[in-house]
């Protein structure tokens, strides 16, 4: 295989993005995690599943990064999860060493790789990761746009009672309560949700996307969504190991688009081979815009309290 993707976390959401990529033969996997035997047991584990599932990628674990060398992409999971009651940005501080020294141990031995964070707070962990690493900002991106907007779009097939391909959505801003479900830019085979649905219906989902993630923080009473967040990730290490050019939702750096500026937010990128080719400015009606700006700004407050 002549693609290499590190996966750094072995919890739930970085062992299934490891399991994920081996399944789908998109690329040999890496999986580090600081805890000793962990990474190697859930590696084994899941190259035993090979000869029945009848992938031929492998995965090696490790708790140290040597075996990280010169990976197409970096999928950074480290770190702790949402408990009950616990905000995202609660995780803020203990979160923040641990991305910090995961970002400079994998850039500096894999200069040339695009660097997926998924870990929260989200758009300030990406925010870290760019800083931290040293790394063009367009080759690191954070995963939260397609998440949300795949819960959008399995709670609008629910309602519906259409199949969930049918569905397309757009959710941006940052991974937190002030994201921005697109209603109008949120489709059933083109035809936008708000030609469909009655205006209280719509409301009531955009609230129920705003809160996807604690809702399954409270069914579980332990740790956070996974599978989901994992089909999310892969999705973009995809469309970058093999330059798929998908446009999706993800935290991006801001230089001036959408009015913002210095901080990684939730907007359509283009993703490619070299990482985000370019931030899709929509033409946002004023109420979306300042909804986006809002979120943003909630983001950058989170930022400012950083030690980078
Ligand atoms: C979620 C958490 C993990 O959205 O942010 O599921």
């Amino acid at each position: 295989m002549d693609h290499k993707v590190t996966v750094v976390g072995a919890g739930f959401v970085g062992a299934t993005c490891a399991r994920r990529i081996v399944e789908q033969n998109l690329a040999d996997v890496v999986l580090v995690d600081i805890m000793e035997g962990y990474a190697e047991g859930k590696a084994l584990d899941i190259m035993q599943a090979a000869p029945i599932e009848g992938y031929s990628t492998k995965i090696v674990g490790s708790d140290k990064y040597d075996k990280t060398e010169n990976s197409d992409v970096i999928v950074i999971t480290a770190g702790l999860s949402r408990q009950p009651g616990m905000t995202r940005d609660d995780l803020l501080k203990a979160n923040a060493k641990v991305v910090g020294h995961v970002a400079e141990e994998t850039s500096k031995r894999s200069p040339e790789a695009v660097i997926v964070t998924v870990t929260n707070p989200l758009d300030v962990m990406t925010y870290l990761t760019y800083k931290r690493s040293g790394f063009d900002s367009k080759k690191v991106v954070g995963m939260a746009g397609i998440l949300d907007s795949a819960r959008y779009r399995w709670f609008i097939a629910e309602e519906m009672g259409v199949v969930p391909s049918q569905i397309q959505a757009m959710v941006l801003g940052g991974h937190g309560d002030s994201m921005v479900p697109l209603p109008r830019f949120s489709t059933v085979n083109g035809i936008s949700i708000t030609e469909l649905l009655p205006e209280d219906k719509i409301e009531a989902i955009n609230t129920r996307v705003k809160n996807g993630g604690a809702e399954i923080v409270n069914l579980l009473k332990k740790g956070s969504a996974y599978y989901a967040p994992s089909a999310a990730a892969v999705e973009m290490v995809k469309s970058l190991l093999y330059d798929e050019k998908k446009i999706l939702p993800c935290s991006a750096y801001l230089s001036g688009e959408y009015e913002m500026k210095d901080l990684y937010c939730g907007v359509p990128v283009r993703l490619g081979k070299k990482g985000i080719e370019e931030v899709i400015e929509l033409d946002l009606t004023e109420k979306e815009r300042s909804l986006l700006q809002k979120s943003g700004e909630g983001v950058k407050s989170v930022i400012s309290q950083l030690e980078i």
